[in-house]
Parts: C-alpha cells; structure tokens; sequence
C-alpha cells in the first residue's frame, strides 16, 4: 500500500513491536491520529517467537526490582500505572486462554500469534494506520514537530515515538536505528551488549563439559551479588537454560561465576549420611543420585576420581561438597545478538521523563520499549516494560 506523499496525523510510532503496538491503541483511543510505521513485513515478530510461540506476555509478581537499568528508579511510574493486571484484563476480554508456568510467569495456552492478533485488533477499533513494509529514510525536526521520510512517503506529526526495541535477533528486523536517532537529537545511549543470553565456553572448561550437551539440571548460579535457582542446560558451545539466561545479563566477560550444583542440600551433610548408610557404593553411583548419570561420571572422571565412599574422610568429602557448591565455571563471552532475548543498555534514562517517556531535550519525541536502557529478567517482564512504557506514551502524546 502507497501512503500520500504527505501525511499529516497527531503522532508517528516507529516501530510496530510489542511497546510500539501498545502506544498506538492507547494513542489511538484517546482520539490521536496515530501512524505506525514497521519496516518488517508484519508487526510484532518477536512477540510471535516468544516465549517457544507461547508469548510469556506478563508476570504478576513485576516489581522494579526485576528490572537493570543505569537508573533503577526510573521504571516505576510506567510500571505502576500499567500494571500486569491490566494487561490480563486484556487478554481476558479477547477470550484469550492462558496459564501459570511457573513463578508468575503467564503464557498463551494456545499461541503468541493471539496477542498479536488482539494488539492489531485493538489498534484498528482505535483508528491506528499501520504500514508495514515501509523503512523509514531519515527524521528531521520542524519547527511544529517531526518530518519522517519513509520509502512511502513523508510522514509530518508533533509527536514521534520511537519503538525500534534491541539489536536481539538481527534476522527478525532488530536494528540500531533507534540508537542511531537518540544521538541524532543529542541523546546518550548507554553502551549496548546482549542480556538473557547463552554463554560460550572454549579450551579446557568446554573440554570437561563436551559429550555432556543435552544435559539439564537445577542448579543456582551467582555473580556479581546476583542468584537465580533454575535449570541450566548444558550446550554444544557452552551453558544455557534460565538460571544462566538470568545471570548473564549480570555477567561480564573476566566476572567470576559460580554455580551451586545441589541448591537444594547441604552437601556435605548430603555425602556424610550416604558415607554412613551406604558405605560401599562408589562415589560416582553416590552422585547419580542427585545429578545425571553421565554428569556424575564426568565429575569423577574430570575432578575427584570414584573410590567407595567410606575412603573418603571428612576434610576430602567437605573439599568435594564446596567444589559442588561453588563450581567455578569458565566462560569466554556469550551468543551475543544472535540467540540474546534482549538488548541491554541504551538510550539514557537520566535524559527521559519517566511518566511520559518523552526526551528531556526535545518536547515531542518519546523513546519506549526496549530501546530504553530498561532491561527486565527473564519471565514476562521485558514485555510488561514494552506494555507500560508504551502506555506511558500513548497516555502522553
Ligand atoms: P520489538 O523488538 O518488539 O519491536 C521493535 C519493532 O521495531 C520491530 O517490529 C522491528 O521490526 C521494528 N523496527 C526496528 N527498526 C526499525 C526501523 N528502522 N524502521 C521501522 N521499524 C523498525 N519477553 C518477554 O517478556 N517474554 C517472552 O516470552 C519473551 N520471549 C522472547 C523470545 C525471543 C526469542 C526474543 C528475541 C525476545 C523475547 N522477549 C520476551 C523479549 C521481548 O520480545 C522484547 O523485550 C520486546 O519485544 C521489546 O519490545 P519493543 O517493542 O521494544 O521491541
């Protein structure tokens, strides 16, 4: 579809994802004419992905702190004023079933492609135009708000919203055009890396782990005075699974991480009850029963070499159980953008209004969503962020 050569609306949303969606309804039902225009060829492709096409599209127990940020106050007035509550009632009117995964986290039962469906549907009943397909040229300011030229045309509005999310996923439309247009309008971004992502491992810790890809097991892993208890999932390349998506974006290259294989005992009380019920069972037998088979063989064949457990005295068997509980592990870098969740750092919070989203230095232009250097865990709460910055500015254009 062709747009006229020159459009007049009330706002312009770069941006068709997940927050930008969110802005445009809200605009749109407050009475603005809002414009959205989306380089990809449909909108919300990432919210199509996520969550294994599930959408895990809130979490009821948001709080700020669930989020990084150079400033972690800033999220809290979008947070509070759109609530996960809010975006259930949402779902709920568009009779869309969903679940309780586990800690809050709630999924489509069926698929994300609902949620998208129902951001569209809401966006239409607001009188939104949506053009996908169309990259925009450059932005340029006037002196009564925004000049956007797009393959399709220019576009003129007061308000320009920026939506552009992440660098994640390039092969999805991620782009750092949003950057690119904060610097443009003399914002700083804060240096970006990829956050929730899977860590790589080379040399010899990759060598102790390799034939072990495939392997899972709970585990909670530490960095930097962070934890997260979850599972872990051993790779071809290195270590995956929640507990280390949530520690690496706490996680930088050179950081010591530890990982404490048996969260959920004291190993070394552990290890002496087994010494004195069983005192003939190798050790490698012993610690199958609390990890994999093929990882407790690999421990003994890699760290403590298996005897029958009434060998080992007690200093040898406290040695084995702090090894266990504070497994050093070495990685060398992460996935980066290519498998990352989200993007963390960018556009400076220090130089937005936390109630608007709307730049400190320019009246008009709003930055929500990802682009923002607002990064939430994993579980819901990156999109709970997209939702409330973009209501932020919905509310506000
Ligand atoms: P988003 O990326 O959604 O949208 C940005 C839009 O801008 C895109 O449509 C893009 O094509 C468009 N765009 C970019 N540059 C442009 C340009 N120059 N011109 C025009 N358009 C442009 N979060 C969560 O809470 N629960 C989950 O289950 C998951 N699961 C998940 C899985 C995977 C694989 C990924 C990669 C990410 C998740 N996430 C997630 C994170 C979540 O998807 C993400 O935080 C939000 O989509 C961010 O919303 P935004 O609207 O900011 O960006």
């Amino acid at each position: 579809m062709s747009i006229d050569r020159t459009t007049t609306s009330d706002v312009i949303i770069i941006g068709g994802g997940a927050a930008g969606l969110m802005c445009a309804r809200v605009a749109g039902l407050r009475g603005k004419r809002v414009r959205v225009v989306e380089h990809a060829n449909r909108c919300g492709k990432k919210i199509l992905m996520s969550g294994g096409g599930r959408c895990n599209f809130t979490n009821t127990g948001t709080t700020p702190a669930n989020f990084l940020s150079n400033n972690p106050h800033f999220c809290k007035s979008a947070l509070a004023r759109y609530t996960p509550q809010h975006f259930i009632d949402m779902v709920e009117a568009h009779g869309i079933a969903y679940h309780e995964k586990e800690l809050g986290q709630l999924f489509c039962d069926e698929s994300s492609k609902l949620i998208v469906k129902m951001l569209l549907d809401e966006c239409a009943d607001a009188g939104v135009r949506i053009d996908t397909s169309c990259s925009v040229e450059g932005v340029e300011k006037t002196d009564d708000g925004f000049r956007v030229r797009t393959t399709l045309g220019e576009l003129r509005a007061p308000s320009l919203v920026v939506a552009t999310g992440g660098l994640s996923i390039p092969s999805m439309g991620a782009t750092g055009f949003g950057y690119e247009l904060a610097r443009q309008f003399g914002h700083t971004v804060l240096p970006t890396r990829a956050g929730l992502v899977p860590l790589t491992m080379t040399g010899k810790p990759q060598e102790r782990f390799a034939e072990l890809s495939g392997v899972s097991l709970p585990v909670t892993a530490q960095c930097n005075g962070r934890a997260f208890s979850n599972f872990m999932l051993i790779t071809h390349r290195g270590v995956s699974g929640p507990a280390i998506l949530q520690i690496s974006s706490y996680w930088n290259v050179g950081d010591e991480l530890l990982l404490d294989l048996l969260p959920q005992a004291d190993a070394f009380e552990t290890l002496k009850s087994l010494r004195a019920s069983r005192p003939g069972i190798e050790l490698r037998t012993a610690l199958a029963e609390f990890f994999p088979k093929r990882f407790a063989e690999r421990l003994c064949e890699v760290w403590f070499p298996s005897r029958p457990i009434r060998q080992y005295n007690d200093p040898q068997l406290r040695e084995i159980a702090t090894f266990l509980q504070a497994f050093p592990l070495i990685a060398n870098g992460t996935e980066g953008y290519r498998t990352a969740e989200v993007t963390l750092g960018g556009v400076d919070t220090d130089e937005l209004s936390s109630s608007t989203m709307m730049s400190k230095h320019l009246p008009g232009l709003h930055f929500i969503g990802e682009v923002v250097d607002v990064t939430g865990w994993l579980g819901g709460y990156n999109f709970q962020w997209a939702w409330a910055s973009g209501n932020a500015a919905g509310m506000a254009v």
